[in-house]
């Protein structure tokens, strides 16, 4: 099986967790496509009764276009379950996050959901974080300065460009990824990155993840990270 087929097997396993009535985040990326391919399949075939929430315009234009009922997730008091992909899922369940660019929305939907599930091949399961440049999202006024504050922390930043013009998020702001490997203490570092003015959000998902489906050649391997 090709890295696709396994993206592909845990998008469809884990559509079969989601129930009539629920309140569904859809993460964002290549991964994710699979899944929200397989969960318009369940809502057309089965008429199966969700709204879905979006962690991206990206993930929001494919699940309209497949009939998907979405609202925003100011519209919703609270998700019931959000599936999403991960870059990175070390031995204890934390996750890096953000290398489709959406970890703001991402992150936003994640904590206002009950249950969190991470589907990935088995490439993305590591001993420690770190291997994965760590994305943060910053404000660009002044982004150049917390650039060189994290260059002088020894993080190794680098500015997310396509054809030299600074990748823009969804909500219109840059990404520097930071070379830090192996991340030895997630929780510091975060701690660090939040309180840097100008950083918006960072892509550790720390505690978070409560179900994590790894795509093995032999099938899809269902763990309980967190109760
Ligand atoms: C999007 O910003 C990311 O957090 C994705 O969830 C992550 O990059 C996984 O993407 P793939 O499924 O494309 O590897």
């Amino acid at each position: 099986m090709n890295q696709d087929q396994l993206k592909q097997l845990v998008g469809q396993k884990a559509v079969e967790f989601v129930k009539d009535g629920m309140y569904v985040g859809l993460g964002t990326g290549s991964t994710v496509k699979f899944m929200v391919d397989a969960l318009g399949e369940r809502v057309q075939k089965e008429h199966l009764n969700i709204v879905g929430v979006s962690t991206s315009e990206r993930t929001a234009a494919q699940a309209k276009s497949l009939g998907i009922p979405m609202k925003s997730v100011d519209d919703v008091d609270h998700l019931d379950l959000t599936i999403d992909g991960a870059d990175e899922i070390s031995a204890d369940f934390q996750g890096v996050k953000g290398g489709g660019a959406a970890l703001l929305w991402e992150k936003i939907v994640a904590i206002n959901t009950d249950k969190v599930m991470w589907i990935v091949d088995e490439s993305k399961m590591v001993d420690q974080l770190g291997a994965f440049g760590l994305p943060v999202e910053v404000i660009p006024y002044g982004s150049k300065h917390v650039f060189d504050k994290m260059a002088a922390r020894g993080y190794n930043p680098v500015f997310r460009k396509v054809d030299g013009e600074f990748v823009r998020t969804d909500s219109n702001n840059y990404l520097i990824d930071l070379h830090i490997n192996p991340i030895t203490d997630p929780h510091a570092l975060a701690e660090d990155l939040i309180h840097m003015v100008g950083v918006v959000e960072h892509g550790l998902f720390l505690d978070m993840v409560n179900t994590v489906i790894v795509g093995h050649e032999n099938g899809p391997e269902v763990i309980q990270a967190r109760p």
